[in-house]
């Protein structure tokens, strides 16, 4: 690894969202559970060295070490990073955007991660600076559709509340052809490209996802934040809560597995 600059916290260098691992792991604690599925993409080798790129609580790291893997964690959020080590993981604290790694990885992971970088392209470069020669990069997150509904309810309910449409998000959601090209033009061969909806059940219901993945939007209403969950809550009742009053988050996932040239 290069040396770098010490310490780069904003995890996408676009927004204000901070990352609490304790309100992650009770809120949203689904994320590492689905990316269980997401391995058997990966397809981790005994004695490979693999970096988890965007690793969070490190939840998924350990499930990649369990299959005889060396593994190295990356994120940009120190409270993940804290909570990732404590754990007993080997983890960087660094800017996806801006990965310092050299020819040293079999394989670059990543889930639930890629859609807070909006510099994807660059995202992409330092995957493959960080990748040795035939290595593989495979992964999962926010397809083009993800979070549509709520992302037009908040819209709805900034204009209406006079609120700052820009604090949602923002996020990076390709559809496969976008993000085929850009692997592509980077050197990358597509061997595997799929994307699907997801509704997936929000244990904790909306609210508490929308306080953990939302909140800069929530925030800058001040005062009024409850009032403003509440409204977000009841406009998208309809769509995304059920008869029994089970929330789902109407999640739409690309996920992909390429190799270099
Ligand atoms: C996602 O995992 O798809 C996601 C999470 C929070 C906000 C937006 C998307």
């Amino acid at each position: 690894m290069k040396p770098g600059p010490p310490e780069m916290l904003s995890g996408d260098g676009n927004s204000t969202q901070k990352w609490d691992s304790t309100s992650y792991q009770r809120d949203t604690g689904f994320v590492s559970v689905y990316g269980e599925d997401v391995l058997s993409w990966l397809e981790p080798q005994r004695g490979e060295r693999i970096l988890d790129l965007g690793c969070g609580d490190g939840v998924l790291t350990h499930k990649i070490i369990a299959t005889g893997a060396t593994v190295v964690g990356c994120d940009a959020s120190q409270s993940f990073v804290d909570t990732a080590r404590e754990s007993g993981l080997q983890v960087d604290l660094m800017d996806g955007q801006a990965l310092i790694y050299d020819g040293e990885f079999d394989a670059v992971f990543s889930n639930a991660a890629l859609h807070w970088m909006l510099k994807a392209e660059d995202v992409i470069d330092g995957v493959r600076r960080a990748l040795k020669p035939e290595g593989r990069f495979a992964g999962e997150f926010g397809g083009f559709g993800n979070v549509a509904a709520v992302s037009a309810a908040m819209r709805a309910i900034g204009r209406e509340c006079n609120g700052d449409a820009a604090l949602i998000g923002p996020w990076f959601f390709p559809t496969v052809e976008q993000y085929s090209q850009m692997l592509e033009m980077k050197g990358f061969i597509v061997e595997d490209i799929t994307t699907f909806a997801r509704p997936t059940p929000l244990p904790n219901g909306l609210i508490s996802w929308l306080k953990v993945m939302c909140k800069p939007f929530f925030d800058q209403f001040g005062d009024r934040a409850d009032e403003i969950y509440a409204k977000t809550e009841d406009a998208l009742r309809p769509s995304l809560c059920d008869h029994t009053g089970q929330w789902f988050a109407d999640y739409v996932r690309l996920r992909f597995r390429v190799k270099l040239a």
